[in-house]
């Protein structure tokens, strides 16, 4: 068995993303990181350290690079799920951490729980000396800027705000990894800073397993785009019950993804999932979702 890992830089519109040659520097290192973990450890480090890895960069919606709500406050919500114990860990609305992912693995490992929200979920990551978030970056606090007099301007209608024009400017980019290791075990982690201009206190698809990542013994997906859509689709239960049915990745994030677009409409979801062969694959409806994946001993493979 040859172990693998597959990222994705999140959902989007073209407009989101201007540099791609940064995205595809920035995916070949978070893959560097996975297969780095996976060579001595398990799948589940290899999506931990993948999503950190994105989680500190500052160029995806995640971690340091995460959007601003409404009143301008972060939220992020991670989670991480480990299939061979079939047992998940997930934080939401936390903005103490700077890599909520490590938080949610702790969740997972630690706690007995699975989701972790809020002022408890931040001060346990406060208690464990995780380290800090730095606060709103530079470009997210323009972003937010520029966003408020649009919501302003429109006469507080932040809620279309919410959903159209964040489709248009392609701020979906939550971050995901999917992996599956040497013995055949597999894992999913996805982490975001949410849908830009958010009520404060909405959670998303990233803390709920099922909905933004799973993994059990047949493969595991990661899923990005709208929350609302991807939880009332849980998209990466249906991938993962499609590989179970004999589908191939392909084919089960191309169902995945058709499904949700026959019921909800295009522009809202993509997805990345692996097999337990070690097979990976993703597939969209939005207009872009650079992803990639790389093998121990192999170059990355990107596709922006
Ligand atoms: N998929 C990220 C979010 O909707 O929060």
């Amino acid at each position: 068995m040859i172990p693998v890992v597959a990222v994705h830089g999140g959902a989007g519109s073209r407009r989101g993303w201007r540099n791609y040659d940064r995205v595809r520097k920035e995916l070949e290192a978070a893959l560097d990181e996975g297969v780095r973990a996976i060579r001595t450890g398990s799948a589940v480090d290899a999506v931990e350290a993948a999503v950190r890895y994105m989680e500190d960069s500052g160029i995806f919606n995640a971690g340091v690079g995460s959007v601003l709500d409404l009143k301008g406050g972060l939220s992020m919500d991670a989670g991480i799920m480990d299939g061979r114990s079939r047992r998940a860990g997930a934080v939401a609305a936390v903005e103490y951490p700077r890599n909520p992912v490590v938080l949610a693995r702790i969740v997972m490992e630690k706690t007995g729980h699975i989701i972790l929200a809020g002022r408890g979920a931040d001060e346990l990551a406060k208690k464990l000396s995780l380290p800090r978030h730095p606060g709103p970056s530079e470009r997210a606090i323009k972003r937010w800027k520029e966003l408020l007099e649009k919501v302003r301007e429109g006469g507080n209608t932040y809620y279309a705000l919410r959903y159209k024009e964040a489709k248009e400017l392609g701020l979906l980019d939550t971050v995901g990894a999917v992996a599956v290791d040497a013995d055949g075990g597999t894992a999913a982690a996805v982490s975001t800073g949410g849908v830009i201009m958010k009520f404060p206190g909405r959670v998303g698809d990233s803390p709920i397993p099922g909905a933004g990542f799973y993994a059990d013994r047949w493969g595991a997906a990661a899923a990005t785009g709208y929350g609302e859509v991807i939880i009332m689709s849980m998209a990466c239960l249906r991938a993962v019950e499609k590989l179970a049915s004999g589908s191939s990745p392909s084919e089960a994030a191309w169902l995945t993804v058709s499904s949700i677009t026959a019921l909800f409409g295009s522009g809202n979801v993509g997805i990345i999932v692996a097999d337990k062969y070690g097979r990976v694959a993703a597939a969209r409806n939005t207009e872009v979702m650079p992803w990639g994946y790389m093998r121990p001993g192999h170059r990355p493979t990107i596709y922006i």
